[in-house]
């Protein structure tokens, strides 16, 4: 009914509204009274996590499009390497684990085959697993060594939405901890991150407030055949995320690239017209911003219609956008927490106009219990 909607028309629409709580009730209590991280469910003690050389994250979905995303920070903060693995792909390969391997297990419902099947066989092979999960009780933290919960609440979307951005806090707060006990970060640092991750909600609640901008966006874009996403660093992962939506909810072809690769091959696909999402990283020192113009130059000569999302204050990029969204502004590292909403609010009305059952998309589950 419409109240269990909160009086809007998807479930999906409402946990998009709901992410600004989502994300805070996700970070609430992870500080303690002396300043320092505690994640009270982990059940790993800190000479385990001491002796972890290597990470091996795995997932399906949308909560792998997570993991990428925490391999970036994970490795930017402790100097651990991370690789992010299909979770229906890696038992198969016969993955080398050891008892100094960490496997990190995302799932929203956890119940996911692919997933289960995977840290059944890490554990066999003696590696730690850690499980990041939304739904207490689910089998695959209850077969995980530790676990980090998230808390968004029941998703009913078959979407996820406010699943993906708690997960995306839970593998920020993971990448922290871990930096606090390896001692490659010092408190006053973890502080900094922390304090920037409490700002996230209000954030997330700026961006919601130009939904109905995006929703005009989403309407011109009806009779759009196939839509591609650019991003670059923590960008290209959400990338990846606006495309999956779109194929979900609007059985449009999508497809994300990074947006260094697109000269390699993908460029052949511009055409006049095509629209493409452009996830620009916030300006900072490393050039990735700069590179970023570069790219939506390319597509742009050959034709292309770019919707750039860039920080508000950005005007560098107003001459290579023929549609402007405003994102708060925040290091590159947590720049998925709000770029990614107006790409869900986008594919949800898209869906919705085009008159799709956004909650329940066609030939889709909300959790997959078959390998
Ligand atoms: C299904 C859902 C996706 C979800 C994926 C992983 O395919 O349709 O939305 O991302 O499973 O689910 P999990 O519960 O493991 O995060």
């Amino acid at each position: 009914t419409a109240a269990e909607k909160d009086g809007h028309d998807w479930f999906m629409r409402k946990e998009i509204f709901e992410q600004p709580r989502a994300v805070a009730d996700s970070l609430l209590g992870r500080r303690n009274a002396s300043g320092l991280l505690e994640l009270d469910e982990m059940r790993l003690d800190d000479s385990e996590l001491r002796d972890i050389d290597r990470i091996i994250i795995i997932a399906a979905g949308t909560s792998y499009y997570a993991g990428m995303v925490a391999k970036y920070a994970i490795e930017h903060w402790t100097r651990v390497s991370v690789e992010v693995e299909l979770a229906s792909e890696f038992r198969y390969r016969d993955p080398i684990l050891t008892r100094s391997t960490l496997v990190v297990a995302i799932s929203q419902s956890g119940e996911t085959a692919d997933t289960l099947q995977a840290i059944r066989h890490a554990r066999t092979q003696r590696s730690k697993v850690l499980s990041i999960c939304n739904t207490n009780g689910s089998t695959i933290p209850r077969e995980s060594d530790g676990v980090i919960y998230t808390y968004a609440g029941p998703e009913i979307g078959v979407a996820s939405t406010k699943g993906y951005v708690t997960q995306l806090v839970a593998c920020y707060l993971l990448a922290l901890y871990l930096a606090q006990v390896k001692g490659t970060f010092f408190g006053d640092e973890i502080h900094h991150v922390m304090d920037q991750l409490d700002e996230i909600p209000q954030h997330i609640e700026s961006v919601l407030a130009e939904a109905d901008q995006i929703y005009k966006i989403a309407r011109e874009h009806v009779d759009a055949t196939s839509v591609l996403f650019l991003g670059r660093h923590a960008g290209y992962p959400v990338a990846l995320e606006g495309a999956l939506k779109l194929k979900e909810l609007a059985y449009i072809h999508a497809e994300g690239f990074a947006a260094g690769e697109i000269k390699h091959g993908p460029i052949a696909l511009i055409e006049p017209g095509l629209p493409v999402f452009c996830i620009v990283p916030p300006r900072g020192r490393d050039h990735l911003h700069d590179k970023m113009l570069s790219g939506i130059q390319e597509v742009r000569t050959r034709g292309a219609r770019t919707i750039c999302l860039a920080e508000l204050d950005d005007e560098t990029i107003a001459p290579y956008a023929d549609t402007l969204i405003g994102l708060p502004k925040v290091p590159v590292l947590l720049q998925p927490l709000v770029a990614v909403i107006p790409l869900q609010l986008f594919a949800c009305e898209l869906a919705t106009v085009m008159g799709h059952d956004v909650d329940q998309p066609r030939n889709l589950a909300k959790s997959v219990t078959v390998e």
